[in-house]
């Protein structure tokens, strides 16, 4: 599915005192098979992009489309849970529950997969991620690198065509980033979408494209990168 946002502005708290303009007029078309690298410093608006190309949050104001439809609220369900896997920045694993049990729980919220096959298709993505061994450990109880491969896995688990991941490898040792980034390249090899928000250079030149952030507004680095 093609993404498109046309002059997305998001202002946290708006009318309050608190209020915070996060974004200011974004632009940017996402096309299916697309492996996209969105950086920029601390606060100035990625996780937020993120959040709203997923459907995870709304815009204040601009246009969003995909595959030139705008949504209606019932396919905003259908895209978090079916099209969209996500990788938090704050991972999410439930602690005290296995790691089996939370690679499952996407498929037990969308109701799309027979109860009977979701334990296959989460050993399945568990697999994918290298970390099948872990499957009865509580989630709690594993590494960082490890909790890491097991969110990827709740996001593959449901096959979404579109894979946003917010700082994927941020706590990671380099040789466990880039087994990270290898899984990320094969995912985008299959036709799936990529976009990873990262602050590390090494990671986003992984990426066909980078996109830089800067006070909530977006500039295209792509042709920049590719030059060098
Ligand atoms: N729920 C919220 N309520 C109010 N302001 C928020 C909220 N979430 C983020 N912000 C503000 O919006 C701006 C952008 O935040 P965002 O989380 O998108 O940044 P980021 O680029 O992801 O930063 P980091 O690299 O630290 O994760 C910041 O000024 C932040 O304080
Ligand atoms: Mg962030």
């Amino acid at each position: 599915m093609n993404i498109k946002l046309e002059n997305i502005t998001k202002i946290y708290n708006p009318k309050t005192d608190f209020s915070v303009q996060a974004l200011s007029d974004v632009s940017l078309t996402i096309n299916q098979g697309d492996y996209i690298a969105l950086m920029g410093v601390s606060g100035s608006g990625k996780s937020t992009l993120l959040n709203i190309i997923g459907c995870l949050d709304r815009a204040t104001t601009g246009r969003y489309t995909i595959d030139g439809e705008i949504l209606d609220r019932f396919d905003v369900f259908d895209i978090r849970n079916r099209l969209v896997g996500f990788v938090l920045q704050s991972i999410g694993l439930l602690p005290d529950k296995t790691v089996l049990e939370n690679v499952s729980y996407p498929l037990l919220v969308s109701k799309d997969v027979p109860f009977a096959k979701i334990k296959k298709y989460a050993l399945y993505a568990l697999k994918r991620v290298g970390i099948s061994e872990l499957a009865d450990r509580r989630a709690g109880r594993i590494s960082g690198g490890q909790r890491q491969r097991a969110a990827i896995a709740r996001a593959i688990v449901g096959n979404p065509e579109v894979i946003l991941a917010d700082e994927p490898t941020a706590a990671l040792d380099s040789k466990t980033a880039e087994d990270i980034m290898e899984l990320f390249r094969q995912l985008n090899g299959e036709g799936r979408t990529v976009v990873i928000v990262t602050h590390d250079r090494r990671v986003a030149k992984k990426c066909n494209k980078i996109y830089y952030i800067s006070d909530g507004q977006l500039t295209d680095g792509g042709a920049e990168d590719k030059a060098q």
